[in-house]
């Protein structure tokens, strides 16, 4: 289906794995397609693909993560295409690591290009679409939001771009531009580098399975969505839930440390929510659901 016919689309870390697939499927679709990576080689391989299916792209090299060049990757889309109607936020990198042993320069790196570089790119493209009447930002978040060992710098960072998503969607629904984000799951170098991730992700769940749920947020078949999160991992297609405001919400007019105990030890203990992405269940609340359960 040529659901993208006539669009021009920027997608980022276009040059392999899952921008890759993104960036072939929006083309082979009717979109022309600026192709970015950092790393110019691949990029250029993901673009000689679509021109030999006959295609349109044109490869940038720009890195996401400094300003001027993130805007300079939607000028390049502009002055090529003519106009900019769609981007994908999806140039990320990642690293394990134990919290209390981070890196510094690797947390510092890892905020610039995930955190930074969707901020950048993604302002940038919003600045045209609000003058022009609209467009399509699809943002790549990940399950690791929800928070996962090992993985916590990458998580914040993705966890941040769940928060622009919500953000964005709110200030630019006026200006007739949608924000969506996905939270994919696809054998790529990324889950390679780690054998917990290769565990999760057999060599059948491809970049290619997540791709229709990208060109769907970024098509018009998708009008009145905004604002969402949507995970695929190749078979399961879900929502995430919204973070929101749970009740009960206790009142008084000030709290002091003693107050605070009691809403705990009366109340929220029976509240407390399994965390993280594998639903750990915090040992307070252990200690209220396990009576409860042998009674
Ligand atoms: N693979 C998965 O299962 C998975 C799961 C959740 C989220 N994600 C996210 O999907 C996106 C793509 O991941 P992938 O698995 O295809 O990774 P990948 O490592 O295979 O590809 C990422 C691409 O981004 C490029 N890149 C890195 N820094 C850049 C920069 N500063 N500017 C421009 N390009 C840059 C890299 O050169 C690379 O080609 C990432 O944001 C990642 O966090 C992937």
């Amino acid at each position: 289906m040529n659901t993208l016919e006539g669009k021009s689309i920027v997608v980022t870390g276009a040059g392999r794995g899952l921008g890759s697939a993104y960036a072939i499927h929006a083309a082979r679709a009717g979109a022309a397609v600026v192709v970015n990576d950092v790393d110019v080689e691949c990029a250029e391989r993901t673009a000689s693909s679509i021109l030999e299916q006959g295609g349109r792209a044109v490869v940038s090299g720009h890195t996401v993560a400094v300003a001027e060049q993130a805007e300079a990757i939607i000028d390049l889309c502009v002055s090529e295409f003519g106009s900019i109607d769609g981007l994908v936020n999806n140039a990320g990198v990642n690293y394990e690591a134990i919290s209390w042993q981070d890196d510094p320069a690797a947390v510092r790196e890892l905020v610039e290009v995930n955190v930074l570089g969707v901020m950048y790119t993604g302002s940038a493209a919003a600045r045209v679409m609000a003058e022009r009447g609209g467009g399509s930002i699809v943002n790549i978040a990940s399950g690791a939001s929800l928070g996962q060992r090992k993985l916590a710098t990458y998580a914040a960072s993705k966890g941040a771009v769940a928060s622009l998503t919500y953000s964005w969607a709110l200030d630019m629904e006026e200006v007739g531009i949608r924000v969506n984000a996905v939270c994919p799951l696809a054998r790529t170098r990324m889950i390679l580098k780690s054998e917990r991730s290769m565990r999760i992700c057999p060599p059948e769940k491809t970049p290619d399975r997540i791709a229709p749920l990208v060109l769907f947020l970024l098509s018009d078949e998708s009008q009145g969505i905004t604002g969402q999160l949507v995970r695929c991992n190749g078979s399961q297609l879900h929502i995430v839930g919204q973070p929101y405001l749970k009740e009960p919400i206790l009142e008084r007019e000030l709290w002091d440390v003693d107050s605070v105990r009691r809403a705990f030890d009366e109340v929220f203990s029976a509240h407390l929510e399994p965390y993280g992405l594998e639903k750990r269940v915090p040992p307070r609340l252990r200690k209220w659901v396990e009576p409860l359960r042998s009674a």
